[in-house]
């Protein structure tokens, strides 16, 4: 188990942790770097502040009564008893509403500020689709496609600025990296947008935030700042095909054997299967199942020999392969960088 700010990754039995140490990543909402995520915590602040006002009046002035009006010894006359007093009737009606309309006007702003369906000028675009339990990642006309990790390029002095479009290949899902903006629903049959900010390169974390199974808490999301340089020869690498290296051509001829060419793609061979993550540049990534193990070299054989020890309920099935075709496969796999 991982504690992360106040989040904690707990991972099937054989797995390690898979996320970095904590102090790297504050996957909170109350540590915005971005107009939408500023926006968002400046209301629920100001909500926060409204609401405690409000418990604070009430309760005090239960407590006031409770002390005050209480029944004293040998008394049994029945206290004054109030009707129809127009004061009351005016405040209690009036406060309430001017509060109600005060905090619509405010969402109502800000709502019309951040759910933007046209991308900001310069802004990253990206069709994001939401499967069971992975997310997928396509950058549209820039030609590359991934999985669980978001690279997002950033120029000195300048905010970047993400415009997702969201899709659901399943179930309902949730797109929510807190610190970026707001919370997303993903849903079936239904194209959202999600316009998200950063004003700093780092790595932000989110999660799947609406319940879509049994492993929905292995459905992590990690956006990738970087600077603009790094981001171009991040995408120069996804662009290209997979290398074909003949110190593993045993394990590539070997996969493209099995049944894994039915589900996922490498480009550059024959497996162009689309309903598991694209596996052409795998070791480019961090974590292996979105988020449900570290995408290290004993990890990736431990997925590879049986993925329901790591990630139960996914739809990778163990290809009831050997160890020694296990390792010539993860041979293989270790060249997709
Ligand atoms: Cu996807 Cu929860």
């Amino acid at each position: 188990m991982v504690q992360l700010g106040n989040l904690v990754w707990s991972v099937g039995t054989t797995a390690a942790p898979v996320c970095e140490p904590t102090g790297t990543i504050q996957p909170s909402m109350f540590n915005p770097v971005g107009v939408p995520g500023e926006t968002i915590l400046s209301i629920t602040w100001l909500l926060f502040v409204i609401c405690g006002g409000i418990a604070i009046v009430v309760l005090s002035l239960i407590a006031y009564a409770v002390v005050r009006c209480r029944r004293a010894k040998g008394d049994d006359l029945e206290p004054p008893q109030v009707y129809g007093s127009n004061p009351i009737e005016l405040a209690w009606t009036v406060i309430p509403l001017l509060i109600v309309f005060l905090l619509f006007m405010v969402s109502a702003r800000s709502i019309f500020e951040l759910e933007r369906t046209t991308p900001p000028e310069g802004a990253l675009e990206v069709t994001v689709t939401g499967h069971r339990w992975w997310w997928e990642f396509d950058y549209g006309e820039l030609g590359v496609v991934t999985a669980g990790e978001l690279h997002v390029p950033i120029d000195e002095g300048k905010p970047a600025d993400l415009f997702l479009t969201l899709q659901s290949a399943d179930v309902v899902h949730s797109f929510w990296v807190p610190q970026l903006g707001g919370k997303m629903d993903v849903v079936p049959d239904r194209t959202n947008h999600l316009w998200l900010q950063a004003n700093a390169p780092a790595t932000y974390v989110g999660q799947c935030a609406e319940f879509c199974g049994n492993q929905h808490a292995n459905m992590l999301i990690k956006v990738i700042v970087e600077p603009r340089a790094s981001f171009d020869a991040w995408v120069a690498n996804q662009q290209r095909d997979a290398v074909n290296d003949a110190s593993v051509k045993a394990g590539h001829n070997l996969f493209l054997r099995t049944a894994c060419i039915n589900c996922h793609t490498i480009r550059g061979t024959v497996a162009n299967g689309s309903f598991a993550p694209d596996l052409t540049h795998l070791m480019s990534r961090t974590t292996i199942g979105s988020g449900a193990a570290r995408n290290t070299p004993n990890m990736l054989r431990e997925w590879v020999w049986d993925p329901q020890n790591i990630k139960p309920g996914c739809d990778m099935p163990s290809m009831k392969l050997s160890r020694s075709e296990v390792d010539l496969i993860c041979a293989y796999l270790e060249t997709l960088k």
